[in-house]
C-alpha cells in the first residue's frame, strides 16, 4: 500500500456545497432580477446541470450558500402544486416529468451567506451542516460535460488519500491570471498529482504551472479550521485557494492533491462559453440536434460566403 492510499479516510463523500451567491454583473441586465445560475442551457437552468452532476455522483444531500435575490433557485427545487396539478388535467406527463424532476432531484438545503466574502467564506458558511465528514464544492459557473465526469475519480482520490482533492485544467498561459493555479508533483496513484503551492489568478510571469483549478473540489473537514486562519486576500476576498496553500504546506495535513481533467467543460459565467454551451448540448439533443445541426451549417457556410 502506497503513503497516500495508508492514509485513507473512512469517511465517505456524501454532501456537496454549491456556493450560488455571487450577483452575476457579467450578464446583465438578464441578471438585474433573476439568478445568473437560473440562466437556461438549452431549456434548463444552469444551477440544475450542476445539482445533477453532483447526485451522478452519489451526493444527494446539496446545500446551497445563497444570497439577497436568489429566491427563484429555492422555488426551482421546490414542488410547484398549481403547475403541476394544471399539467395533470392536461394529461401532459411529459412535462409534468421535468416539472418534477428538480423537486426530487436531491435533498437541497439552503444557507444565506449574508456578507458576499469571497469563495473561502461561502465555504465556511457549510461548516455546520457538512461537519466532521470530507464534502464536495461545485462551483456554478463550470458546466462538466456529462460524458466525462472528474466528480467520481475525485472523490476515489479523496478517499484513498484522506486529504483535500482539486480538479486541475491545463489552460494557455495567457488565461492562468483567470483562475487559481497550482504547484504540483506526481504521485503513484494513477492520475493524481500532489500539490505543492497554490496561487488565487496570478499574473502569467508568477504562475508556477499552466495548471489552473476548475470548480471542482473534494475537500477533507480540515479545511475549516484552515479557513478561520485565513485573512483576505486577492481582491480583500477570504479565498479558498489560500486556505488550501495552508493545508498543502502543513506536514500534519492530509495533503491536498489535484485531478487533473482532460474532459469537455463550459465556463457558463463567460458569455462567449455560455453560447457555445447552449449550441454544443442543443445539437446533440434528441428533439433538436438534428435541425440545429442542419442550421448550423448552413449559416456558416452563409459566413463563409
Ligand atoms: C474561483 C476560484 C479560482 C478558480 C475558479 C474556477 O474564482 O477562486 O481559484 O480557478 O473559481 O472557476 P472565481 O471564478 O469565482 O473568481
Amino acid at each position: 500500500m502506497s503513503d497516500e492510499a495508508s492514509a485513507a479516510s473512512p469517511s465517505p463523500v456524501r454532501k456537496a456545497v454549491v456556493p450560488v451567491a455571487g450577483m452575476g454583473t457579467r450578464f446583465l441586465p438578464a441578471t438585474k432580477a433573476m439568478p445568473k445560475e437560473m440562466l437556461p442551457v438549452v431549456d434548463k437552468p444552469a444551477i440544475q446541470y450542476v445539482v445533477e452532476e453532483a447526485v451522478h455522483a452519489g451526493l444527494t444531500d446539496v446545500l446551497m450558500v445563497t444570497g439577497r435575490n436568489k429566491r427563484p433557485l429555492e422555488d426551482h427545487f421546490d414542488r410547484v402544486d398549481g403547475l403541476e396539478s394544471a399539467l395533470r388535467a392536461k394529461g401532459d406527463d411529459k412535462k409534468l416529468e421535468l416539472v418534477q424532476q428538480s423537486s426530487e432531484l436531491a435533498d437541497i438545503h439552503f444557507v444565506r451567506q449574508g456578507d458576499p466574502l469571497g469563495l473561502g467564506h461561502a465555504v465556511l458558511k457549510g461548516e455546520l451542516h457538512v461537519g466532521a465528514e470530507p464534502f464536495a464544492v461545485l462551483l456554478g459557473d463550470d458546466l462538466i460535460d456529462e460524458r466525462s465526469p472528474i466528480l467520481p475519480d475525485m472523490i476515489e482520490a479523496q478517499q484513498r488519500t484522506g486529504g483535500s482533492v482539486i480538479a486541475l485544467m491545463e489552460v494557455p498561459e495567457d488565461q492562468i491570471s483567470l483562475y487559481g493555479c497550482a504547484a504540483v508533483e506526481a504521485t503513484d496513484m494513477d492520475g493524481v498529482v500532489r500539490v505543492t503551492d497554490l496561487v488565487e489568478k496570478p499574473a502569467r510571469e508568477d504562475a508556477p504551472s499552466n495548471l489552473a483549478i476548475i470548480g471542482r473540489y473534494v475537500l477533507a473537514p480540515e479545511i475549516f479550521p484552515a479557513l478561520h486562519a485565513t485573512a483576505p486576500g486577492r481582491g480583500n476576498e477570504i479565498q479558498l485557494t489560500d486556505a488550501l496553500k495552508t493545508v498543502a504546506a502543513d506536514p500534519d495535513s492530509r495533503g491536498v492533491y489535484g485531478v487533473v481533467f482532460s474532459g469537455s467543460r463550459f465556463d457558463t459565467g463567460d458569455k462567449l462559453a455560455y453560447i457555445q454551451a447552449v449550441i454544443e448540448l442543443a445539437a446533440r439533443r434528441e428533439d433538436l440536434g438534428e435541425d440545429l445541426r442542419g442550421w448550423l451549417r448552413e449559416f456558416v457556410a452563409d459566413l463563409d460566403d
